[in-house]
């Protein structure tokens, strides 16, 4: 069985397609001709981002502070041909690991919700960006977090979620869509872009994308169609902003 063909890779591209999508034209689009750009992926973890990047002729540099990560990333760099430097850090020692001014284009995705003072993580984002640099935000939504409590029948929790804006648990923090643009605005990045991720992958129950064929497909086609709408948007499980400062 192909990787593709596996159903936990079939759910997962049902999960970041359209991320890939969004950074496609950042990333030059497949024109193997563009210039390679200066990559950070912050708390980039096994490298799932990274190594396609890298793949992608681009020059990435992980920081992430799991050291069981970082060598499960160096193990997929290995094993896919490419180079990705990486550094053990975090968010909060940022402006020791990397030179200001000198990165490209910041990924920094599922990691905003871990840190201790998110306003912060995204000052220290903007210091390491190059003038005109990019940043790709991927953050989790709250209104998703309180919709699966009220689903799993958690009636309780989901209120309490409601207008929890502090760091519970694993996941941490979650962001609503304004607080997102808030934060940003805070650290003077200019929002070009939101899309929601996940609107229905984590709603259908995996047994149907796994054993029906072409549902995986068809569900990454409707994931595209919807993460523009803004009537869909509070549904995404997770938020995609694209921002430039
Ligand atoms: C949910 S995973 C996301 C991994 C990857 N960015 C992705 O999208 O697949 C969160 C990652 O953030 C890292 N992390 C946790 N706290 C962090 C912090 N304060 N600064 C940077 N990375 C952190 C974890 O070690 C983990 O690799």
């Amino acid at each position: 069985m192909s990787a593709s063909e596996r159903p936990s890779e079939r759910r997962g591209a049902a999960r970041t397609a359209v991320v890939w999508e969004t950074l496609r034209p950042i990333l030059g689009d497949g024109d193997t001709s563009a210039p390679a750009l200066d990559v950070l992926d912050i708390g980039g973890g096994t490298g799932g981002f990274a190594v396609r990047v890298a793949g992608l002729g681009h020059r990435v540099t992980v920081v992430d502070p799991n050291p069981d990560a970082l060598a499960s990333l160096a193990r997929r760099a290995r094993e896919e041909g490419v180079q990705v430097a990486s550094t053990q850090g975090d968010l909060s020692d940022l402006a020791q690991s990397m030179p200001e001014a000198g990165i490209d284009l910041v990924l920094c995705h599922g990691v905003l919700e871990l840190a201790d003072d998110p306003a912060a993580a995204l000052g220290a984002i903007a210091r390491v960006l190059r003038p005109g640099g990019t940043l790709s935000l991927l953050v989790a939504q709250r209104n998703a977090a309180v919709v699966a409590r009220a689903m799993a029948g958690h009636f309780g929790q989901a209120k309490a979620l409601l207008d929890d804006d502090t760091a519970s648990g694993r996941a941490g923090r979650r962001f609503t869509l304004a607080e997102g643009r808030e934060l940003l605005g805070g650290a003077g990045f200019q929002v070009v872009s939101v899309h929601g991720i996940r609107v229905f992958a984590d709603l259908v129950p995996g047994s149907l994308v796994d054993l029906e064929s072409g549902a995986a497909a068809a569900l990454v086609d409707l994931e595209h169609e919807v993460a523009q709408r803004p009537d869909y948007l509070p549904l995404a499980t997770q938020l995609h902003l694209v921002a430039t400062r």
